[in-house]
């Protein structure tokens, strides 16, 4: 401290020189009667304060213009290493929507099977018919009607699978249940072939304001770990509950298994990068802290994870 004083008295002490020197040429050299030499010192004095407080404001005007040299520097510097940030979660989402792309492939393969079946038995209908003379019109008609309706609906199961792996460019209010109803078609026909039950219970119309797909994304993801859990516990019945409702206005989902739960010891790390029980070829673990990521910090809201009676409930509160 005391060393602070000195090298501020001395600073001072020295500025002080240098605006007398500054002075000095216009200083009188004769000397003057007393009083007028008075007047004179105190005329001086003035003067060096006056030159003083210059160079002062000088020296400030010059270290302002540093500091805001130095601001923008910061600034870019910040903005850049967000960008970067942002780019390294984009990068992350991606490829955890890749980890569930082959899921999805797969579902589309079961959601194809049937009407690839109603098809071919569709076609294989008209030479039968047509040898036995019975072909008319009007089963030809119905027929191409049956086999319209399948292509519509297997072209739209695409159109869906599509939607889903594109990224949302910008944030917008959707209808949760909308985006769970949508996920729900995409996945439902793999859950049912593993007698894995899903009931939706809902209150309301929630809505949020964010990236639909990404938050479609985190609900396919739940919806994968819980039947991992329950294929892997061997449930029966196997049931997911997904409850939708709102509370302190906030949009709720929770979803629920009977897999069993998680073991107390790994909660900590359940949303780490890269935790995973699964075994390298099943499970990266990244698909919870993913999760967490866009709920938390693209959409402002809370992802948490307990045990019930029956096994995992995670929470989503947007
Ligand atoms: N519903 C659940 N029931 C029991 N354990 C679960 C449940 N959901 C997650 N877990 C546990 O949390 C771990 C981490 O899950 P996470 O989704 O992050 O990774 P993963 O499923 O192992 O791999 P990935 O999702 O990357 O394919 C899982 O390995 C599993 O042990
Ligand atoms: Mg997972």
């Amino acid at each position: 401290m005391g060393n602070d004083k000195d090298k501020r008295n001395s600073a001072s002490a020295k500025l002080r020189r240098r605006a007398s020197d500054r002075l000095m040429p216009h200083a009188p050299e004769e000397r003057a009667p007393l009083a007028e030499h008075e007047r004179q010192r105190l005329v001086h004095e003035l003067h060096i304060h006056q030159i003083e407080l210059e160079m002062q404001n000088d020296e400030l005007r010059r270290t302002q213009l540093e500091l805001q040299d130095l601001n923008k520097m910061l600034d870019a510097r910040i903005s850049q290493a967000v960008d970067e940030l942002r780019l390294k979660d984009q990068m992350l989402i991606l490829q955890d929507r890749l980890a569930v792309m082959g899921d999805m492939i797969n579902n589309i393969a079961h959601q194809w099977r049937q009407p690839l079946n109603t098809m071919a038995l569709l076609v294989q209908q008209l030479p039968l018919f047509h040898d036995s003379g019975k072909l008319s019109k009007a089963l030809l008609d119905e027929n191409t009607a049956k086999t319209m309706k399948l292509i519509e609906h297997m072209s739209q199961t695409i159109n869906d699978f599509r939607d889903f792996f594109r990224s949302d460019k910008e944030a917008d209010d959707f209808r949760v249940h909308q985006v769970i109803d949508h996920t729900l078609s995409l996945i439902g026909e793999s859950f049912k072939e593993l007698n894995i039950s899903i009931v939706v219970e809902r209150d309301g119309e929630p809505a949020i304001f964010g990236y639909a797909n990404e938050y479609a994304q985190v609900i396919l993801n739940l919806l994968i770990n819980a039947r991992d859990a329950l294929v892997a516990s061997k449930a029966d019945p196997a049931w997911i509950s997904l409850r939708l409702f709102t509370q302190g206005g906030k949009a709720i989902v929770t979803v629920t298994d009977n897999g069993g739960g998680i073991a107390e010891e790994i909660m900590p790390r359940l949303f780490d990068p890269y935790f995973t029980t699964k075994g390298p070829d099943k499970g990266t673990g990244i698909g919870l802290f993913m999760s967490k990521t866009i709920i938390e910090k693209n959409m402002d809201g809370r992802l948490t994870v307990r045990n019930t009676d029956s096994g995992a409930e995670f929470r989503i509160e947007v």
